[in-house]
């Protein structure tokens, strides 16, 4: 894979509309329960990334066949950074002809911690599956007890073997599970067991279910293939299993990461930046928090207008499941509060060592100081332009931030990490006038 970075002349206010891409975090679990379909499943607004062909490579080991819309060919033709060409409408449709293989190999697992998502999938359609135990990440540890303590409840046999997760079934039932854990209940958990509580016998409630969004649109897309859930959006879901799941259509919600990864940048750069195709009420809590530093947030053409003209105020805030403020826009926030008037404390309760964008900051001339997982953020007048490494996805957006208000030059290396989850960022940032370059790192 030929590296590469980014080169950012800070400075630019941005201005213009742009166009919020579908959900990578929706859309991976739902391209994953396309294993329990009985038929072919399509599905549109799934965005062109990395992590989207991680899943759909996977699904091809694992039997399907994907097919990305308006390209002849099989999906499997993208460039070397594992980005798709850009063009594709968002559409792919998968169908499963074979379900021999049912082992999702350390290599795919551990390329992207996502693949977990089709173990509940598998164990339910095909009464087995072996699926490599994922490790930490640069977030931190992230075990996945609370996904197989769910299973076995259904009467999963779950052992662990040469690293694999080893689950069997001959036909799960229905129980009742508890999802919460010492850090609020699990997404991709909650997905794994709805998905494989649809094909159960008998019926599922999960207590302490996530609430996230992605969460309604995983069900959305079951219901339409058969399934019987009712809840999902709650923290108590209940799923009446049925025999058959049959292939559908769906179309995936609006990456709300990335719509407010984008409000950050409007907001940073003192810009005014209409975002479309954006769910308000999926930012409740980050909007909120914006409004309360003094940045303009307003409904707007099925999107929303986020201005600012003015340096912000401080603010207090802890990242917590939805609807709380998202871990996932815990970083992008620091980068914001590092230029505000005063302090703020910044407290991570879902993921409490989720912070290497801080040392990064720091080399841009920001006031930061950890205090176990919380962080005080004493604003600056200016950040200024630094080489800095991209680490994970959410860390790397925020230096881009960074680099888009800093003074002089900022050059972020390994954006592969932001490839991951951000759609052509660097397009989308350049239509808007900021000054943004994609170059080979030498
Ligand atoms: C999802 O990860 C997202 N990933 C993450 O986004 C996001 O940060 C996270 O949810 C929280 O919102 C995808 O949807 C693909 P969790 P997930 O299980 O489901 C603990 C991004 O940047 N836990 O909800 O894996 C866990 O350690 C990514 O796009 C257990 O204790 O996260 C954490 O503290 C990064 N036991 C908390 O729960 C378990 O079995 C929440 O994790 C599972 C989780």
């Amino acid at each position: 894979m030929a590296l590469e970075k980014f080169i950012i002349n800070g400075g630019k206010r941005l201005k213009g509309t742009v166009q919020i891409s579908g959900a990578k975090n929706s859309a991976l679990p739902i391209l994953a329960a396309s294993l329990l379909a009985e038929g072919p499943c399509t599905f549109s607004n799934v965005p062109d990334l990395a992590d989207i062909r991680a899943m759909t490579d996977l699904l091809g080991d694992l039997g399907a066949e994907v097919f990305r819309e308006g390209h002849e060919d099989r999906e499997d033709k993208a460039d070397g950074n594992g980005n798709g060409d850009g063009n594709a409408d968002g559409r792919i449709r998968i169908c499963v002809t074979d379900e021999s293989d049912s082992h999702a190999k350390y290599d795919r697992v551990r390329k992207m911690r996502a693949s977990i998502s089709v173990l509940g999938p598998l164990l339910a359609k095909r009464g087995r599956a072996r699926v490599s135990m994922p490790g930490g990440c640069a977030i931190g540890s992230r075990p996945v007890n609370l996904h197989l303590r769910g299973l076995s409840a259904m009467g999963a046999k779950i052992e662990l073997d040469s690293g694999d997760i080893v689950a069997t079934a001959k036909r799960l039932r229905g129980a009742e599970i508890f999802l919460g854990g010492p850090f609020g209940s699990t997404v991709l958990g909650t997905a794994n067991v709805m998905s494989a509580a649809t094909l159960a016998k008998g019926t599922t409630l999960i207590e302490s279910a996530a609430c996230e969004p992605e969460v309604v649109d995983l069900a959305e897309f079951l219901n339409a293939m058969g399934a019987k859930i009712t809840g999902a959006g709650s923290p108590r879901i209940i799923i009446e299993g049925v025999d058959q799941l049959t292939g559908t259509a769906h179309e995936v919600i609006p990456d709300r990461i990335e719509a407010g990864t984008f409000m950050m940048a409007a907001a940073i750069t003192n810009g005014d930046v209409h975002l479309a195709n954006c769910r308000l009420d999926h930012l409740m809590a980050v909007i909120d928090k914006l409004r309360q530093v003094g940045v303009i947030v307003e409904k707007s053409n099925g999107g929303a207008t986020v201005s600012s003209a003015r340096r912000l105020e401080p603010a207090d805030a802890t990242t917590q499941p939805f609807p709380g403020f998202p871990t996932d826009l815990q970083a992008q926030l620091m980068s914001l509060l590092c230029l505000s008037d005063g302090n703020s404390a910044i407290t991570e309760k879902v993921f409490p060592d989720r912070f290497m964008h801080v040392a990064e900051l720091l080399r841009m001339g920001a006031d930061i100081r950890k205090e176990g997982p919380t962080t005080i953020v004493t604003g600056v007048k200016h950040l200024v332009g630094a080489p800095v490494m991209a680490s994970d996805l959410r860390a790397s957006a925020a230096l881009v931030l960074a680099g888009l208000v800093a003074k002089g030059t900022t050059t972020i290396s390994r954006v592969y990490h932001i490839d991951r989850g951000y759609e052509r960022i660097e397009s989308k940032l350049a239509s808007l006038g900021a000054d943004i370059q994609r170059v080979a790192d030498d």
